[in-house]
C-alpha cells in the first residue's frame, strides 16, 4: 500500500464519518491534520500510529472474531493503516487475512509480518505461508522476528524485495539486550525498518539504537508502547494533568503514544489492541499537537516516580 493523495483524502473522510456518528474526539480530528510519519528510505508518508495483533489468536470463537473485526474497522476508519502481525502469534495471520478480505480493505493497509527460522528453506516456506494467509501479491514489510536467523532470512528477503514481493525489510526485538546485535545488523544491511521496545516505562533505546536509526535513515516501529499495560496501571485513577491539554491528549493512552511519536518524524508505535474503543482512542493520538522538548521532560518527570 502506498499512501497517495487520494488515500490521504479518504483518511480525512474517515474521520468525518466517525464525527457524523457523534464522537466528540473525532469532531476535533475532522478539523485537524493527521500526523504522518516518513519512511526515510523512500520518503513515503504513513499514519504515525499503527496496530499490533499479538492477541488475535482465535478464529473459532464468533464473539472474538466479531470484536477483532470491529477493532480493525474502527482502526481503518480512524485513519490507521500499519498492521503488525507474525506467524508466531497463534492464528493471528489467519484471522487478520480473513477479516481484511471480509471487510474489503486488504489492499488499503500497510501489512507488516515476520519470519524467525534459522534454516533458509524453512524461512521460505514460512514466508510463503504468510502470503497464503494474509492474501495479496505483496507484503509491505517483512521483518526478522527477534533477530532469529537474521543472515539466512535477510538473503531471501532481499531477493524477494527485488522481485517486488516485499516493499520494505526490517528486523525486530523487544529485548534491549539484543540492541547491540541489532545495531551491528543495521550497520551491515540496508534496512528500511527496525522494530524495538520504547516507552515511558523503558527508555533504553534512547541511548544508542534510536540515534543510530535516525543517523542511518531507518524507520522505527515501536512494540510494547504501553509496556503491555504496565503504564495504565501506573496512572490508575489519576486524572489527566492540565499539561495534557497542551499536547491535545485526551486519555492516558494518547499521552503515552504522543510521547513516542514526538521522538522523531520516523517513529511509529504499534499499540496492541483487540477492542474497538481502544483502537479509536489510540488513533486519536495521531491528530493534534505533539509535546515539545520541554513538555516531554515534564511527562518524564511526572511518570518517573510512578514506574
Ligand atoms: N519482538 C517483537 O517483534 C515483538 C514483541 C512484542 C510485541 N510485538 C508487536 O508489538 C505489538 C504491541 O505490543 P503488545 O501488544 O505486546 O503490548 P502493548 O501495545 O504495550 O500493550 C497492549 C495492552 O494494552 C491494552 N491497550 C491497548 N490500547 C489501550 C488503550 N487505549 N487503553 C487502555 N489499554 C489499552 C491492550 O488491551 P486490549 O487488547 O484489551 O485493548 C493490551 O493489554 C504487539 O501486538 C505485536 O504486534 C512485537
Amino acid at each position: 500500500m502506498t499512501i497517495s493523495r487520494r488515500t490521504f483524502l479518504e483518511l480525512s473522510a474517515g474521520a468525518g464519518f466517525i464525527a457524523a456518528a457523534g464522537n466528540w474526539r473525532d469532531l476535533r480530528a475532522e478539523t485537524q491534520t493527521r500526523i504522518m510519519a516518513t519512511i526515510p528510505s523512500t520518503g513515503e508518508q504513513v499514519p504515525a500510529i499503527g496496530i499490533g495483533t499479538r492477541d488475535y489468536r482465535s478464529n473459532t470463537d464468533a464473539a472474538d472474531m466479531q470484536r477483532f473485526r470491529q477493532t480493525l474497522e474502527v482502526f481503518h476508519t480512524s485513519g490507521g493503516r500499519i498492521i503488525d502481525t507474525s506467524p508466531n502469534y497463534g492464528e493471528a495471520e489467519t484471522v487478520i487475512g480473513e477479516l481484511l478480505r471480509d471487510i474489503g480493505i486488504r489492499d488499503d493497509v500497510f501489512m507488516a509480518t515476520k519470519v524467525d527460522r534459522e534454516d533458509q528453506q524453512q524461512g521460505i516456506e514460512r514466508m510463503n505461508r504468510s502470503f497464503e494467509l494474509l492474501g495479496g501479491d505483496q507484503i509491505d514489510l517483512m521483518q526478522v522476528h527477534n533477530l532469529r536467523g537474521t543472515e539466512a532470512e535477510l538473503e531471501t528477503m532481499k531477493a524477494w524485495k527485488e522481485q517486488g514481493r516485499f516493499r520494505y525489510l526490517g528486523v525486530t526485538s523487544h529485548d534491549p539486550q539484543q540492541y547491540a546485535e541489532m545495531e551491528d545488523v543495521m550497520r551491515r544491511h540496508p534496512l528500511d525498518f527496525i522494530q524495538i521496545n520504547y516507552s515511558l516505562a523503558n527508555r533504553v533505546a534512547e541511548k544508542s539504537i534510536l540515534p543510530l536509526a535516525r543517523d542511518r535513515g531507518v524507520a522505527v516501529l515501536v512494540n510494547l508502547p504501553f509496556a503491555r499495560g504496565q503504564l495504565f496501571k501506573a496512572v490508575a485513577r489519576r486524572p489527566l494533568p492540565d499539561w495534557t491539554a497542551d499536547m491535545d491528549a485526551y486519555s492516558w493512552g494518547q499521552v503515552f503514544l504522543k510521547y513516542i511519536v514526538s521522538y522523531s518524524a520516523s517513529i511509529i508505535p504499534i499499540p496492541g489492541t483487540t477492542k474497538p474503543h481502544h483502537a479509536e482512542d489510540n488513533m486519536g493520538a495521531a491528530v493534534g499537537r505533539l509535546p515539545d522538548a520541554a513538555l516531554r521532560r515534564e511527562i518524564e518527570t511526572y511518570m518517573a516516580p510512578l514506574l
